[in-house]
């Protein structure tokens, strides 16, 4: 099994993307839990379940992660492999078409390996399945023959953990999210998380920076790792071209200011949300296909990439109408909140 393509949400966290920043990724990603900065209560947890399972010579319990992406899902489900001292064999929901192929990952592991699907959501309903009984007893029903002659026949499957990454936990379905022994959710990183994000990276990049400078970085990265190491990389090109290399706080913002990511961290597509719910649909709600379509995104995209991070600034909310923008979001586009919807006590 090889690395799969990155999908939407991987290319989409900044609205710049280079292929080159993929590899950035791969290059930044922590291996150990003592690489994996923030998420503090996630690796207490971890830590402790490891040492556990390893003193047991036992496989970790199968563990499943949620957040939004560029917050390290992938990266953990690594950290824990190597914590465990075992292999990582890495597939995603929408790879696995047939229960065949699902059926190959699980024969070929071995005992105590982990398996990550990203994406778990997007698993189909058969597949789903077939998993079951694998995360459950480690054993894999297989159907052999056709019609009357058919008949099943229960494999062992060695005692492996499984990994599962999600975007939104909402949509996996019950069955499946009861199988898993924990369930963590990793949450925005503090800027504080990730200015030690930006001054590791930096480090291995051997990219002169200063506190201030990746204080400045760290602020309008939208406490997102993947953010984080993508406008370093940017401020890092800037910084060489039009200064002398090194990154302070003032470069930063220059840099950071010319590539239109603001001081809050809103790129284009963020203040097109805002701009489409302000102005050209004067403040009322919106559905979010039809606001996916005011900004030419896709809806999906739109709900897992742009809105939890405007929904944590306090800048957009969900009503049972629709999305609608915030007072806060008018102040941040220099306007002047509606005066009706005050009196009616929304804001
Ligand atoms: N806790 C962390 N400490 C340091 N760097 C991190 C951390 N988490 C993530 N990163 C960096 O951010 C990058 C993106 O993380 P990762 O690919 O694991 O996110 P993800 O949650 O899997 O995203 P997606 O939902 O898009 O798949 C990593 O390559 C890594 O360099
Ligand atoms: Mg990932």
């Amino acid at each position: 099994m090889s690395d799969f393509e990155p999908r939407d949400a991987e290319r989409l966290v900044a609205a710049s993307y280079t292929p080159d920043d993929i590899e950035i990724d791969r290059t930044l990603r922590p291996k150990r839990l003592a690489d994996y900065l923030g998420q503090q209560r996630v690796k207490d947890n971890l830590s402790v379940l490891i040492e556990a399972a390893a003193g047991r010579n036992e496989p970790l319990d199968h563990v499943l992660l949620s957040g939004p992406p560029g917050l390290g899902k992938t990266t953990l489900a690594g950290v824990i492999a190597n914590e465990l001292g075992v292999r990582l064999r890495t597939t995603s929901g929408p790879a696995i078409e047939r229960a065949g192929d699902l059926a190959a990952i699980l024969t070929n592991l071995e005992e105590r390996d982990v398996l990550f699907i990203d994406e778990i959501h997007r698993l189909n309903r058969q597949i789903e399945e077939v998993l079951y009984p694998a995360m459950e007893d480690f054993s894999l029903d297989i159907v052999i023959g056709k019609g009357p002659a058919a008949r099943s026949l229960r494999l062992e499957l060695p005692r492996f953990t499984l990994v599962g990454a999600t975007t939104r936990t909402g949509l996996l379905t019950g069955p499946l999210r009861d199988r898993f022994g924990m369930a963590f959710r990793l949450d925005y990183y503090t800027p504080e998380e990730q200015a030690a994000i930006v001054r590791r990276s930096a480090a291995i990049l051997e990219v002169p920076i200063d506190a201030d400078g990746a204080g400045e970085i760290s602020r309008r990265s939208r406490g997102t790792p993947r953010l984080a190491n993508r406008l370093l990389k940017r401020v890092r090109d800037y910084a060489q071209v039009r200064h002398a290399g090194r990154i302070t706080e003032d470069i930063a913002a220059e840099a950071l200011a010319f590539f239109e990511v603001d001081h809050i961290g809103l790129d284009r597509m963020d203040l097109a949300v805002l701009d489409a719910l302000v102005n050209r649909f004067s403040g009322r709600p919106v559905g979010l296909s039809t606001l996916a379509t005011a900004v030419s995104e896709e809806p999906d995209t739109l709900e897992d990439v742009y809105e939890p991070y405007l929904l944590q600034l306090g800048l957009l909310m969900r009503t049972p109408k629709g999305r609608q923008a915030t007072p806060r979001a008018y102040e941040h586009l220099g306007l002047k909140p509606p005066v009706e919807e005050r009196q009616e006590g929304l804001f």
